[in-house]
């Protein structure tokens, strides 16, 4: 998509779709009176009658039938002006993208209105028309039509395209393409998105400068003495995978950050099986996996100054005979034991390896994304992850990154008081805790495997997948975590 800036009247640019942001209450604008004079007052007199008011999340459609070079108006309602952030801009592109699709438009102007944090609202209006465009249509026979956006155009009398603002473009066309593999990963079919399949994904895609990926199969994690991820593959008639995704920037490196993801690619519980209808999404919980595959193969393009490594272990979790039983133990890298109790709780058991291999590499951070417990969903819901961290000012950095990327994050406490909960009488701690705190108790196993490393664990299982249709995501994944890493890594 080409993003153009134009110092210009709305009324001049030929266009199928031009977007006008209004603020709640103020349809007034000069702008909009400018416009109804052309229309003679036809605008005017459907905003009555329709009763918009800029309300968040509203808009109005109006075809100028040929008074105008612009075929359609579209008036998104961003809210009250004190309440606008960079998310109220990403929505506002995202519905105009929807109402282009609806008309077969292929650009998009957009009435370019923001008086302060033009970078932001420049970047954001970008992102959510791309974020909307995704659809994941291979299994369709026949696919929902779609015309491309092939241009957005900002304008505005005065309007002059500046550093910061064209950076903010880059950046959101940069991002987004590493959302949209994050989002097909997830959406695949977990019989073709098997183990094997994302270490031939995160090959195909993490290539270019700097980047190198590794898939270890079963012989070197057995040599490597990943234990957890062996003991959850027991199950399986897929082969495991450790994937390990390096990125080292040309010149001298600032800081070393690592990133584990957990890639279960099918969820079933294992011996501790889930009920049938739990396990309808359960291709979702390699989405960690997934969103940092999908954020490094985007450092090529961005170019942070740190090296990155990505670590993702991955396998099916299923039952069988060889499948590992409750009551066993498995015995990590570290030396540390856990006591397998429940086998559905295998997340933690896989992210240990991932955490204890990271940790030995003495990263300055590392991060884990991981769709870990049913209990962070009915904690946060399905728009906000949880975050757990040992170092304050890391957290801080995180929540920041994720509210310019739209991504929400709540804090949560990782509780020592609580650590009672995963002793175990024959091993160092057992996989689960008692019936309450669960995404904490699941925490606490995971700083088990860190030791003093700067660490943040983020708990994605709500927000990785949309059950209901999004205003910038179909149903399915999500690639949630991805913008939040990218613009993370990007600060650094
Ligand atoms: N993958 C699930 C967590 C999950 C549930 C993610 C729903 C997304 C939607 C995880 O492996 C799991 O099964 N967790 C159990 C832990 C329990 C057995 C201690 C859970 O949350 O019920
Ligand atoms: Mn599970
Ligand atoms: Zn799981």
């Amino acid at each position: 998509m080409e993003v153009k800036f134009q110092d210009q009247h709305p009324e001049r640019l030929k266009t199928g779709l031009l977007a006008l942001p209004v603020m709640e209450k103020r349809i007034d604008e000069p702008v909009l009176r400018r416009l109804d004079r052309l229309l003679r007052g036809g605008l005017a007199e459907r905003i009555r009658k329709s009763q918009f008011t800029g309300a968040e999340g509203s808009s109005l459609l109006y075809s100028t039938a040929g008074r105008m070079r612009a075929a359609n108006l579209l008036l998104i309602g961003l809210g009250k002006a004190e309440e606008i952030n960079a998310d109220s801009w990403r929505k506002a592109g995202a519905r105009a993208r929807k109402e282009a699709a609806g008309l077969g438009a292929e650009e998009i102007a957009f009435f370019f209105s923001p008086e302060k944090e033009s970078e932001l609202a420049a970047g954001a209006i970008v992102e959510g028309i791309l974020l909307a465009s995704y659809q994941f249509n291979k299994y369709r026979s026949e696919r929902k039509p779609s015309a491309a956006i092939r241009s957005l155009t900002l304008c505005r009398p005065g309007l002059k395209r500046s550093e910061g603002m064209a950076r903010a473009v880059k950046l959101a066309l940069d991002i987004a393409p590493g959302v949209s593999l994050a989002r097909d990963l997830v959406n695949e079919p977990p019989s073709v998105a098997t183990a094997r399949y994302l270490g031939e994904q995160a090959q195909r895609h993490c290539r270019g400068r700097g980047l190198s990926v590794e898939a270890w199969g079963k012989k070197k994690i057995q040599a490597m003495n990943l234990a957890g991820l062996l003991a959850v593959n027991r199950g399986s008639t897929e082969e495991p995978r450790f994937i390990v995704i390096r990125y080292k920037p040309a010149g001298r490196t600032k800081k070393k950050v690592a990133l584990i993801g957990k890639g279960i690619t099918f969820d079933s519980g294992g011996l501790s099986l889930k009920p049938a209808k739990s396990m309808e999404t359960m291709k979702l919980d390699m989405a960690g996996g997934a969103a940092i595959i999908g954020a490094m193969s985007r450092l090529p393009e961005l170019r942070p100054q740190i090296e990155v490594t990505g670590y993702i272990p991955t396998t099916d979790n299923l039952p069988s005979g060889s499948a590992q039983k409750p009551g066993d133990v498995i015995r990590y890298l570290n030396g540390k034991t856990i006591e397998v109790l429940n086998t559905d709780a295998e997340g933690r058991l896989i992210l240990a390896d991932g955490l204890a291999l990271a940790a030995k590499q003495k990263p300055d951070y590392m991060i884990n994304l991981a769709t870990l417990t049913g209990a962070c969903m009915v904690a946060l819901g399905t728009e906000v992850a949880g975050i757990f961290s040992n170092h304050q000012p890391l957290v801080d950095a995180l929540i920041r990154s994720g509210r310019e990327a739209g991504e929400k994050f709540w804090q949560l406490p990782l509780v020592k008081e609580y650590r009672e909960e995963i002793k175990s009488s024959v091993a160092d701690m057992k996989n689960i805790g008692g019936s309450y705190g669960g995404a904490i108790t699941a925490a606490l196993i995971l700083q088990e495997f860190v030791g003093e490393i700067p660490w943040a664990h983020l708990d994605i299982a709500g927000p990785s997948f949309a059950e209901k249709e999004l205003l910038t995501c179909p149903k399915g994944g999500t690639g949630f975590g991805v913008r939040t890493l990218l613009r993370f890594l990007s600060s650094l």
